[in-house]
Order: C-alpha cells, then structure tokens, then sequence
C-alpha cells in the first residue's frame, strides 16, 4: 500500500476544510438528554436532531482525522492507520457535501448517509489494533510501554469519539423504527434489567470459554432481576461480556491442570442511589501488582496475539477469541465513562481478581468530548 499523507491523498480544499472543522467546539449531549428527546420522535424532532448532527458530525470527525495524520513514532504512516484516516475524511466530504437538511425529504437522504458512513467505519478497532501491532514490531523492543503512554492517551481520546459518534449515529437512525420494542428509545432501554443483561452477557462469554477450552467454569449471578434502570444494553452487555471473558480465562489457566475444579465466578449487581455497580469477582490467580498499571493500555495482553499482519483487514472483526488483542479493559473502561461510570481493578495476586464497574445512574452526565 502506497503511504500518503492525506494532503497527497486528498485535495488542498478539502484538507483546509478538515482543520478548520476540527478546531471547532463540539457540543456533547447527555443519555438523559437523548432519552427525553427521543421519546417524541415527531418529524419536527427528527429534523432538529437530523440539522444537529450535519453540524456536529464532520467536527467531531475533523478532529480525529487531524490527530490521525499526528501520531508518534511513524504511527501515522502505518498501512492499517491510513486506511481509517480515509475512511475519516471520507465520512467528513460526504458528510460536508451534504447541502442542508431543510425538509423531511432531506432528513431521509441525510439518515441513510449517516447510516453508510457508520457501516464504513465498523471494522476501525481491529484495522487500529493491526496498526498499533505494526508499530509495536517496528520499534525497537527495549521501548518501555511508559513511552508509548502518547499512543495509549490517543487511543483513549480516538476510542472514547468514536463510542460517542456511533452513539449519535445509532440513535437518531434507531428513532425512524415504526415500531420500536417496548421501552425502547433508539438505543436507550428506559427500564434495562442489568441482572438480565448480565445474565445473557455471562453465557456468552461462556460459550466462547467452552469453545476455547473444552469447559467454562460457572457464573453465579446476585442482585434482584427486577431492579432496571434506563441505559444502552448493547454497552452494559459488552462491558459484561468483556470481564466475565477474562476472569473465565483467569480461571481456566489457573485450575487447567489441578485437581480442583474452577470455582464459579461471582458476579454482583448492586444499585445504589447514584451508582448501580457490578462486581465480576474470580479466583484466577489475579494480576501481579507490577502488571496492573498495564491492564488498561493498548499495548498489554498476556495472550497470544491473534491479530496477522498478513490477516484480511476485514475479517479480525468477525473473529472473537478469549483473548489476545489487550483491548478489552480499557474499551470497556471508555464505554463505563462515555456515560459518567468507571471500571476499577483490584486484584489479589495468588487468589483472583476483582472488577468494580460502576453505571452512573442519573444519566445526566455530559458525553466526554476529546
Ligand atoms: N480477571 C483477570 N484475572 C487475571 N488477569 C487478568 C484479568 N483480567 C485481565 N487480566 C490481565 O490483563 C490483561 C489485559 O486484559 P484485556 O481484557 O484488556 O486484554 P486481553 O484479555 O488480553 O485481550 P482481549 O482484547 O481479547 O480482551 C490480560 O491479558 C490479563 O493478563
Ligand atoms: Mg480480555
């Protein structure tokens, strides 16, 4: 792949237009916000929110496609990383070519273009990863992951937009649905059971162990099934589906050649008056002190990495294993903040670990705008 930089790959006009787009303010909303507007999802509320995200999207995109062309180390001109850089300042021309969106006309035009360019940038996380892998094994090895914390804080800010793009997205394209499911708003579930997300989160995971492992130790799920709250299952189930994954993992590696069978891994939900927060606890062995402060980074995994560099592209996406990519704490993490929550791990190395995941439940924090 030929490497250009994008005011080689793009024209002059359109590059100017990404940087002063990018130094624009972006406006961020909260899930409360998006919950009481989508609930009237009228024509008149469809266009408001149609004319906002004309204005929003391309400054958002602009921003990371600016950072895209800046990163450290030779990042930038790596083949994977140039690859999302266009697919960046493509999303931004289609989006700024996009005259206005006066009528209900427009509105439909307008949805289904935001619809494409979210289909565009599915696969950016694994095609990021196979970047960063690119880097990782072009720099010397004696680099300490200390000095790679500039990439780490670049991925947080690129991670936690794109969560927030998507969000926008997803939501207003979810509000034409004639018949939404029951207490649905786009992506909001206004009474999510988390002790039922979690539920079905675990099993998968799960399955993923038995396929993996031949076994999968059980999970024991506390907390009252009908407590709900309003949240974004498919967010609560990632984050879930993420944590249960490695403490099955943990454990499986811990008790493959003992005696003992892995105990079950505990998972607790509690809902407090301004947190609901669930606990995944495992006896894996834990994380020795020295690793801790790497789980979150993007560069860390104890797994075998299963990303190719002479992998299709296209096809990481589709191929969940174990583990391996070192992507799923701090994602999770991003995911717990895009909404005012947190993730913290505490672990006891010689025993197991614990994940404290915390869901802000007023749901009136403003979206993080990196
Ligand atoms: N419950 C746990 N017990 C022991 N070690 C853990 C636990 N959770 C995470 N770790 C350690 O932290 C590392 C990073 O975890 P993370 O989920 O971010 O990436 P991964 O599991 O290696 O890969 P993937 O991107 O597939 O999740 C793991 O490789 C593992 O060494
Ligand atoms: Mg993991």
């Amino acid at each position: 792949m030929a490497v250009k930089r994008a005011s080689e790959a793009f024209s002059k006009s359109l590059i100017e237009e990404v940087h002063k787009c990018g130094c624009m303010k972006q406006t961020g909303v909260s899930l409360r916000y998006m919950m009481e507007f989508g609930s009237k999802p009228t024509d008149k509320n469809l266009l408001i929110s149609a004319q906002f995200l004309h204005k929003e999207l391309p400054i958002r995109i602009a921003r990371r496609a600016i950072e895209l062309e800046n990163l450290p180390y030779g990042l930038s001109k790596k083949p994977a990383v140039l690859k999302v850089r266009d697919w960046y300042v493509d999303s931004f021309r289609d989006l700024r070519s996009f005259p206005g969106v006066k009528d209900m006309n427009d509105e439909k035009k307008f949805t289904e273009m935001i619809k494409a360019i979210k289909v565009r940038h599915n696969n950016v996380v694994p095609t990021m990863a196979l970047g960063v892998q690119q880097l990782k094994r072009s720099l010397d090895p004696k680099i300490d992951y200390d000095d790679l914390d500039e990439i780490h804080q670049f991925l947080d800010r690129f991670y936690m937009s794109r969560i927030g793009i998507r969000m926008l997205i997803g939501q207003h394209v979810e509000l034409h649905n004639p018949n939404p499911p029951p207490h649905c708003v786009g992506y909001i579930h206004t009474k999510m059971s988390p002790v039922e997300v979690a539920r079905n989160a675990s099993e998968d995971a799960r399955s993923i162990c038995c396929r993996e492992y031949g076994s999968a130790p059980q999970v024991n799920i506390y907390g009252d099934p009908d407590f709900t709250f309003p949240y974004v299952p498919a967010h609560l189930h990632l984050m879930v589906f993420e944590l249960v994954k490695n403490s099955l993992r943990a454990e499986q590696e811990r008790f493959m050649d003992s005696d003992k069978v892995a105990p079950p891994v505990k998972l607790i939900v509690a809902d407090g008056i301004e947190d609901v927060t669930i606990k995944v606890s495992d006896e894996g062995g834990g994380i020795p002190r020295s690793g801790l402060p790497r789980i979150f980074t993007y560069l860390y995994s104890t797994a075998k990495n299963p990303l190719d560099e002479d992998s299709d592209l296209g096809m990481a996406d589709n191929h969940v294993t174990m583990a391996g990519y070192g992507y799923g704490l701090p994602i999770s993490r991003l995911y717990a903040r895009y909404f005012g929550g947190d993730l913290q791990m505490i672990s006891m190395e010689g025993y197991g670990t614990d994940a404290y995941l915390h869901l802000s439940r007023l749901g009136d924090s403003q979206e993080p705008l990196p």
